[in-house]
Formats: structure tokens, C-alpha cells, sequence
């Protein structure tokens, strides 16, 4: 199958009160790792690069023709959306567009909100021309993003009506969670999220979801949280697996087996979190 916009896939989930993984492209072989989970349990996947990191990964174009390569090579039948995820700019996203990505994330969340949403609504028309779909962030997520570290602000109801006005398909409110580590316990507001998503009637993304206890991840679903990003749980199931590989003296000089036990580690891992989101196996609905 070619590629999808993710709000095909999240309008589904959102229905049937369930939630499609976002997984962050780390590496080539977090691509390959990916499709081959995503493939051999039937399950329909969001993988994504960060505009942040895009450069070490040799660019969109390398991405998008690696993704698309991969997809033909393994045989992918599963429906797959190639994702920008946090879009710093609008030549981020025309080149993510121009590039083949099925679905592209706006991040205006440092900006007044009138300056969020006159950009988002900019990025709303270039990708719906081109079938592409749309996340924007209203409140700012906080945490370690690939190395900035900034502050949670939370998401307002009267925010979110404004950025629903874009015409976007797909809304990440910050409501408490952070990228990479928690410092103490995760604490969602759940109140807001609930009103959030009954006003906008948007389709929520949960980011900063590596480390949120399952409790709360289930509530997230059933309120209407349809697409869920792990970016960190990967990559500490992946180095934790290889920092230990490494130092098997059997190893010798062969990288090989090093970076396939670090890529086993992520296929285990996109499982639990598969099965946690209730998405195994939802391929068929497509
Ligand atoms: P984590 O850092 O919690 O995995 O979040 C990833 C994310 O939200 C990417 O957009």
C-alpha cells in the first residue's frame, strides 16, 4: 500500500476509541524495524521525523525516498503515514510536502496564539491541496524536544476553538505531559482534556506519551486521544540493549549483530505499545 495522511487513519481510531502509535525515526534502521512490527502484526503506523533532527537523517527527500523505497522492498500492505513531526516553519513543511510526507505537524506553540494560527491556517491550505494532513499544537508541550528544553503550558478550550477554525485535522493540546523524561509523575489534566475534545471535536494526539502509566493512557483513548507519539521509550529500549551488546566480548568488530539486537528491542517495545493503544491488528479496517 502507498502511503497515507495520518487523518485517515486517527478518524478510524477516533471512532472506535483506540489510538494509532507515532513512532520517531531515529535512524534508518528504526524505518526498517517499523514497517517489519508494523507488517507482521497487520497494524496501521505513523512514523515521523522531528524538523529538528531532520538533518542528521540526510533530509526529507532521503527520508521520504527511503520510506517509500522500504515500503516496496518489504512488501508493506499495512496503511503507513510518513509524519513532520513539530514543523518549525512553513519551508519546513512545503519541503516535507514536496518530499512525498503524507502528514505534516505545525509547532507554532512559542508563538501568541493570533501568529499560531494565521501560519497554521497558511500550512492548513499548501497541504490539504496536496492531500497531506495537519497537527497543530495549542499550549506548548514541555520536556527535552531532541535537546531544547522548555517549560509546560497548558492548552486553553477557547485556543483550541481558535486553531479548530484553521481547518486542521488533528489537534495536539498540551495538558500536562513533557517530552523525554518525567521528573516525578506524570499528571494529565483530564478535566480539560474532556472539554477540549468535545468542543473542537477534533481527533487529540497525546505527545510526551513515554512514561505516562497505562491508567492514564486509557482514559487519554477513551476521551478521545486517537493518535499517541513514543519517542523516548524507543530510543532507551534501543540503547539500553546495545550499551549492554557492546560489551559482550564475543562481539569482536562485527557491528551487525550489535545494532539487531537494538533494533529487536524496538520491535518489542512498538509491540507492548501497540497492544496498550488497542491498534493490533487494525490494518483490516482500511
Ligand atoms: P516522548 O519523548 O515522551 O517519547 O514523546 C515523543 C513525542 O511526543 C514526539 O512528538
Amino acid at each position: 500500500m502507498s502511503l497515507v495522511p495520518a487523518f485517515k487513519l486517527v478518524k478510524d481510531a477516533k471512532e472506535q476509541h483506540y489510538a494509532i502509535g507515532h513512532f520517531n525515526i531515529n535512524g534508518l534502521n528504526w524505518i526498517t524495524t517499523y514497517l517489519q512490527v508494523a507488517q507482521a502484526t497487520k497494524t496501521p503506523i505513523v512514523i515521523a521525523t522531528s524538523d529538528r533532527l531532520i538533518r542528521n537523517l540526510g533530509g526529507f527527500q532521503y527520508v521520504s525516498d527511503v520510506v517509500h523505497f522500504m515500503i516496496d522492498e518489504l512488501k508493506i500492505t499495512v496503511p503507513v503515514a510518513l509524519h513532520l513531526d513539530h514543523g518549525l516553519s512553513l519551508e519546513s513543511v512545503q519541503a516535507a510536502i514536496k518530499a512525498g510526507y503524507t502528514s505534516v505537524m505545525f509547532d507554532g506553540s512559542k508563538l501568541p496564539i493570533e501568529e499560531n494560527t494565521f501560519l497554521t491556517k497558511q500550512v492548513v491550505e499548501m497541504a490539504h491541496q496536496n492531500g497531506v494532513s495537519v497537527e497543530a499544537e495549542v499550549g506548548a508541550i514541555g520536556g527535552n524536544e531532541d535537546g531544547l528544553i522548555s517549560g509546560i503550558k497548558y492548552a486553553s478550550v477557547e485556543d483550541a476553538l481558535k486553531m479548530k477554525e484553521t481547518g486542521i485535522d488533528i489537534l495536539a493540546a498540551a495538558l500536562g505531559s513533557v517530552h523525554g523524561d518525567y521528573v516525578g509523575k506524570p499528571n494529565l489534566n483530564f478535566e480539560k482534556m474532556a472539554q477540549i475534545a468535545q468542543t473542537t471535536d477534533l481527533p487529540l494526539v497525546l505527545h510526551g506519551a513515554s512514561g505516562i502509566p497505562d491508567d492514564q493512557i486509557q482514559i487519554a483513548i477513551q476521551m478521545g486521544t486517537a493518535k499517541i507519539n513514543i519517542n523516548t521509550e524507543v530510543n532507551y529500549a534501543w540503547l539500553n540493549e546495545v550499551r549492554q551488546r557492546i560489551n559482550d566480548k564475543n562481539v569482536g568488530h562485527e557491528p551487525v549483530p550489535v545494532i539487531a539486537s537494538g533494533n529487536q528491542a524496538i520491535k518489542q517495545l512498538v509491540l507492548e505499545k501497540m497492544k496498550q493503544f488497542h491498534v493490533l491488528g487494525k490494518a483490516a479496517d482500511f
